[in-house]
Formats: C-alpha cells, sequence, structure tokens
C-alpha cells in the first residue's frame, strides 16, 4: 500500500473501512468506492411527453438495479447524488415531488435493503428539509446500521461546498486546528475512503458541486445513458473504462511498476 500524498488518514480509514464492513472481495479490480451523479431523469420524461417527476420516479427503479448489481460485483461504497443545495432551485412542484417521492422510496425500499445487507447513510444538510422527511431518512439509517455488505451513501441536500464549510465550522468550534486529517476527518463522507470511480450519467461533463474533497484523485467516467437507462451493462462499461486506467497520486508510472523493493527505495 502506498499512501495518497496529503491524505494521512485515507489509507488507513480504507483499511478500517474494508474491516468494518466485512466487504470480501477478490483481488480484482473492482473499485471499492463508486460515486453516481444521477443525472438525466428530466430529459428521460421529456422525450416520452411525462411530467419530470415520471422520470424521478423512474429514476428509482435504476437506483436499486445499479445497487443490486453493485452488492453482486463487490463494490463496497456506492455513494449517489440524489439532491443538490441548488436543486431548491428548480420549479416548487418539482422539489416537493422530490421530497415525497424520497419519502415514498424510503418506505418501499429499506425492506429490499435489508434482504440484500445494504447499510444506508444520508449525507447532507438535515436543516432544511421537513420533519417527514427528515425522520424517515434517520428511520432508515437506523433500521440498516447493522447491515455490512454494501454502504450506500445517498448524497441529499447536499453540496460539496456546504461539506467543506461545515467541517471547518465544526473544527472552528472545537478550537481544533484546520489540517487536511481534521477536515478529512469533520466532513460529511468521513465514514468511508475516498470514491475509486466518480460516473456522472447523462452526458454532461461537469462536477456540479458533487464530492469536491473526495474526488480529489477519483477516476472519472461519463456516461451519455440517462439515468433511468443507466443498466448493469452501462455499469460494466465504466468500471471496465476504471480497470484500464493507471492510477498514480502524483507519482511516475515508472514508480508503480518497479519492484516492492526498488519501490521502497524510491
Ligand atoms: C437528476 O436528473 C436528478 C436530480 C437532479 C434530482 P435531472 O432532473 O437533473 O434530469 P435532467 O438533467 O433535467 O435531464
Ligand atoms: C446534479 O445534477 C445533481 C444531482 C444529480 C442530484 P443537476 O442536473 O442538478 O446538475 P446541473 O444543474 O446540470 O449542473
Ligand atoms: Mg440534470
Amino acid at each position: 500500500l502506498h499512501r495518497r500524498p496529503g491524505k494521512a488518514g485515507s489509507v488507513v480509514s480504507a483499511g478500517r473501512a474494508r474491516a468494518r464492513f466485512g466487504v470480501q472481495r477478490l483481488m480484482s479490480s473492482i473499485p471499492y468506492h463508486i460515486a453516481i451523479v444521477m443525472d438525466g431523469n428530466g430529459r428521460w420524461a421529456k422525450r416520452r411527453f411525462m411530467p419530470r417527476i415520471a422520470g424521478h420516479k423512474q429514476g428509482v427503479d435504476s437506483l436499486r438495479r445499479c445497487v443490486k448489481a453493485c452488492v453482486e460485483r463487490g463494490v463496497g461504497v456506492l455513494t449517489v447524488f440524489a439532491f443538490s443545495s441548488e436543486n431548491w432551485n428548480r420549479p416548487a412542484d418539482e422539489v416537493s415531488g422530490l421530497m415525497e417521492l424520497m419519502a415514498l422510496a424510503l418506505g418501499r425500499e429499506v425492506p429490499r435493503l435489508l434482504a440484500d445487507g445494504v447499510r444506508l447513510y444520508f449525507v447532507g444538510e438535515r436543516a432544511g428539509l421537513s420533519d417527514k422527511v427528515s425522520a424517515g431518512l434517520a428511520q432508515a439509517e437506523a433500521a440498516t446500521a447493522h447491515n455490512q455488505r454494501l454502504v450506500l451513501n445517498v448524497c441529499f441536500n447536499y453540496g460539496g461546498r456546504w461539506d467543506i464549510a461545515q467541517a471547518a465550522d465544526k473544527l472552528a468550534a472545537r478550537g481544533e486546528a484546520i489540517t487536511e486529517a481534521s477536515l478529512n476527518g469533520a466532513m460529511a463522507m468521513s465514514h468511508v475512503p475516498d470514491p475509486d470511480l466518480l460516473v456522472r450519467t447523462g452526458g454532461e461533463q461537469r462536477i456540479s458541486n458533487f464530492l469536491l474533497w473526495q474526488a480529489a484523485y477519483s477516476e472519472l467516467h461519463f456516461s451519455d445513458a440517462l439515468w433511468p437507462d443507466f443498466d448493469e451493462a452501462a455499469l460494466d462499461v465504466a468500471i471496465a473504462a476504471f480497470q484500464k486506467r493507471e492510477r498514480r497520486f502524483g507519482k511516475t508510472s515508472e514508480q508503480l511498476t518497479a519492484t516492492p523493493s526498488a519501490h521502497k527505495l524510491a
């Protein structure tokens, strides 16, 4: 294992996370942590002359399929972007529709997640959510807390900038020094190592305020598939693209391919 430059805690926390979640993986290069910007629901619906919310409903089905596929492939952590800090600026009926859909999906999906060994975390700001949604998120987290097969982080009312600011605020309130390690520990995603692979569906090639801090060394993959159409085959394309990459973390290619003893001397 080599240390990732400037992120003293990440190797340790990756190891701890793997041990804690008991993920049994062959030494294949399946990414341990996949993060996805689930984009394209609105366009999927528009193409069918349906309301945008119909696309979001279909998006829930696509997420269910993706979670199952990740469990089957031995992925340890799946993090998905479901509602951004900026999505409040959408038309009021779409925002309320998304909130209702979240409440509905929680009730419906939790039994299946329990059966599949999926542990849910909701990552994002709770303030601003209705009591009903907020209680639903907390209940779902508690109900799945003992699961160990896959961690599913649902980023909801989340923004990368919010996360960095809230972490800094927490440290400042405690009078702690702000370092990369302390910030890392105060972030809303500190329970998992950084994503290995970050996928965005829907054809756009931008981050849109997703994991700004954590994506420092993630491999990026952009899929033209709209999120409701993103199926197992599209996931496998993303994983295959990841497997072809050489992750150098600032080093040279020669350093990575050197023998272990030469590696130590380097
Ligand atoms: C992503 O799909 C889901 C959310 C942002 C909630 P969009 O709703 O952004 O779909 P497009 O990009 O308009 O097609
Ligand atoms: C990003 O998609 C947010 C989610 C998928 C939840 P958006 O559709 O909101 O992003 P922009 O506005 O196209 O950048
Ligand atoms: Mg979009």
